[in-house]
């Protein structure tokens, strides 16, 4: 079988060495990869590099091998065309249909998906120019990673920062995997909110009542909705994984932190997803100093409290509520029927059900699980990767979105 074919853009930006890594990942997964810098991206890193790593000669003009009109054969043959990095400029033209060397001729060529990863100064990504020019492209179909936060180029923070190689080449994978020539990703223009990992609720200073989530099924739901082309809001509890590439991270520790950061985010969302294991109850008191032992003396028993339901409360029937809204239910036992009843007390759309205990589910790369709809069918999917659950689970958001 053919290798699939990917075209890496270059533009201007500092992080254009960054773009190398990314490079080597693509081709070492089995990806022929033609890379097209723009002349300022060969400022930064030169025509060898990107000639030595991708096993191909590197053009930047529309003249130069004019008898094989490369702009047009190099776009028709693409499965994927990814920029990283994708400056303000690139994007102006992008959005514009401007066409004045190799790589922006080969985007008004290109009839397969088109991945932005911008990077430039946090002031240059939030000027009006900029937002529309981002918004067009969306609107087009394209998939514009969100940029990172972070360490600027000198001695500025803020966002703006070109996202993880490994993570932009995570979401190429996933782009690539949804088939060529799907030109409008099905969640382009949704903002999705979705919490992960599990809660801790403190005792004392250095104690905490918690679970054992890792947080990997929320992280893989946000990375293919990515993939999808949403905007991702991730709520992360207590997690230790990269951030994906293009996902907003808003790192919780307590339910109720959770709460704050899902309900302020679901505020016009399309579609919120709980799939962070909120701790039902904490302590009632939290001890300000370590609670010690002493001898003789039988430790307190610990009271505890009701934490909110954070599922319930965004489901509730209110003119704000989201259109669609996705709980998971974790079970040990009558998996289904508990599912049933769960699905009807929460308020939900979908509950997505599996079973745990035994070492399933819990921090595992794979999972199985059962989707229940209101109204709608129950979709099994067979024990496999987390990803591929996400992946169903978009489905099923993506047509009730449409029916909304
Ligand atoms: N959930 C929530 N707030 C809570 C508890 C759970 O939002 N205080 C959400 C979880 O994120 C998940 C769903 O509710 O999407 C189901 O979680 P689960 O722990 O299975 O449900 P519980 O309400 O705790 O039900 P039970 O105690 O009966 O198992």
């Amino acid at each position: 079988m053919d290798k699939p074919k990917v075209v890496l853009g270059v533009s201007g930006g500092i992080a254009a060495y960054k773009a190398c890594e990314l490079l080597r990942r693509l081709t070492e997964s089995g990806h022929d990869v033609r890379v097209l810098p723009t002349a300022n991206a060969l400022r930064f890193v030169g025509a060898p590099t990107w000639a030595a790593l991708s096993g191909h000669p590197v053009e930047t003009e529309v003249f130069e091998d004019v008898h094989e009109v490369p702009h047009v054969r190099i776009g028709q043959q693409a499965d994927l065309l990814v920029i990283a990095p994708a400056t303000a400029d690139l994007l102006a033209k992008a959005a514009h249909g401007r066409a004045d060397d190799l790589l922006t001729n080969t985007l008004l060529t290109v009839r397969a998906p088109v991945v932005f990863a911008p990077a430039m100064h946090t002031e240059m990504w939030e000027h009006p120019a900029t937002r529309e020019n981002v918004a067009t492209l969306r609107r087009r179909g394209a998939v514009v990673i969100e940029p990172a936060s972070g360490r600027l180029t000198g001695a500025d923070t803020g966002k703006g920062r070109l996202p993880d190689p490994a993570e932009i080449f995570e979401v190429c994978r996933r782009v690539l995997a949804r088939g060529t020539g799907a030109l409008t990703p099905d969640l382009a223009g949704r903002h999705v909110v979705i919490s992960a990992g599990g809660t801790r609720e403190p005792l004392d200073p250095v104690r905490y009542l918690g679970n054992r989530s890792s947080g990997k099924q929320g992280y893989a739901l946000a990375r293919t909705a990515v993939a999808r082309g949403a905007r991702v809001t991730l709520v992360a509890a207590n997690t230790a994984l990269p951030d994906p590439a293009g996902a907003e991270v808003v790192p919780v520790g307590t339910a109720r932190e959770l709460q704050d950061a899902v309900v302020k985010a679901a505020i016009g969302a399309d579609v919120v997803v709980m799939a962070a294991a909120v701790a039902d109850f904490r302590p009632a008191h939290e001890v300000r100093s370590k609670i010690k032992k002493r001898d003789g003396v039988e430790p307190e028993p610990v009271a505890l409290v009701r934490n909110p339901d954070i599922l319930a409360q965004v489901a509730a029937r209110h003119p704000a509520r989201p259109p669609v809204v996705v709980g998971f239910a974790a079970e040990t036992d009558d998996v289904l029927a508990g599912g049933r009843a769960k699905l009807a007390r929460k308020g939900c759309d979908l509950l997505v059900v599996n079973q745990v205990g035994d070492g399933r589910a819990f921090g595992t790369e794979e999972n199985e699980a059962v989707i229940l709809e209101v109204g709608g069918p129950e979709t099994p999917v067979p024990y496999g990767p987390k990803e591929a659950l996400a992946d169903r689970v978009w489905d099923a958001v993506a047509r009730r979105l449409t029916t909304a």
